[in-house]
């Protein structure tokens, strides 16, 4: 497996490709237009590397993806999560859908929560273990923290409800993972995605999230919420701008 974690510590955003050495193909997750395109393309080419798929862990609200530039000029169709209401055509992924690029596995994983479109993938190399190596876990678990309910829909019935998504996402999917699982969130430090306990450390793992992480500590649901709502940061002031830019080009400003 080839894997190239690409962070822009301004933001505290990451993006990453994964490929297969052998197999010449590469996916590029949540790539960031602060890095820019051909960013991406040049450095997957540098190891030998085809991008065949670009994905979008969520909508994002506090950054500018360039998932579809690089879908454009890589001739792919954005994929995300088939609850992402995007305004362009993409592919939708499901909860189990599974791919393979030679020998790496990746496995999506629907994890609603910070947003109801939200997904994590699950990446397996099958020629160094049938565990998992690594999860890319979106905004679902973060080192530290958890990913925030309310850049959606800042309702409290919304927000409520969205945390315990991420409650179950969290506690359901991301934590039944092995302890060894590396973890690789879509933010860490700065972001506005995170809440206060956010680690400006940007990898992990399941295990250590598991002993350290004060939610993955909560296993009663009305506690993770309570717990998650009395911590929630004022939103940012530009995320539904954000938000409406990258949901496509049919934008109304
Ligand atoms: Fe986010």
């Amino acid at each position: 497996m080839i894997f190239i974690p690409i962070w822009d510590g301004s933001h505290g955003c990451a993006s990453f490709i994964v490929g297969d050495d052998a197999d010449g193909r590469a996916i590029v997750v949540d790539p960031l237009a602060a890095i820019g395109a051909d960013t991406y393309i040049l450095s997957a080419a540098e190891v030998g590397l085809k991008i065949v798929g670009v994905i979008e862990t969520h909508v994002h609200a506090d950054h500018h993806s360039i998932a579809r530039e690089l879908a454009q000029k890589t001739d792919l169709l954005v994929s995300m999560g088939h609850k992402a209401p995007l305004r362009d055509a993409f592919n939708p992924l499901h909860d189990g859908d599974q791919f393979d690029l030679g020998g790496v596995q990746v496995t999506v994983w629907e994890t609603p929560g910070h947003t109801p479109d939200s997904i994590s993938l699950v990446v397996t190399d099958k020629t160094r273990s049938s565990d998992p190596w690594l999860v890319l876990s979106g905004d679902s678990l973060f080192v530290g923290d958890v990913g925030r309910p309310d850049l959606v829909d800042p309702t409290p019935e919304s927000t409520e409800r969205a945390a315990l998504d991420q409650f179950h996402s969290v506690h359901d999917k991301i934590l039944s993972l092995p302890d060894t699982t590396e973890l690789y969130p879509a933010h860490y430090g700065a972001s506005a995605c995170g809440g206060l306990f956010l680690s400006p450390k940007p990898i992990s793992t399941v295990g250590y999230e598991r002993r350290w992480n004060r939610f993955a500590q909560i296993t009663d649901p009305q506690a993770f919420v309570t717990e998650v709502l009395s911590l929630l940061k004022p939103p940012p002031v530009d995320a539904s701008l954000i938000r409406d830019h990258n949901l496509g080009s049919q934008q109304s400003h």
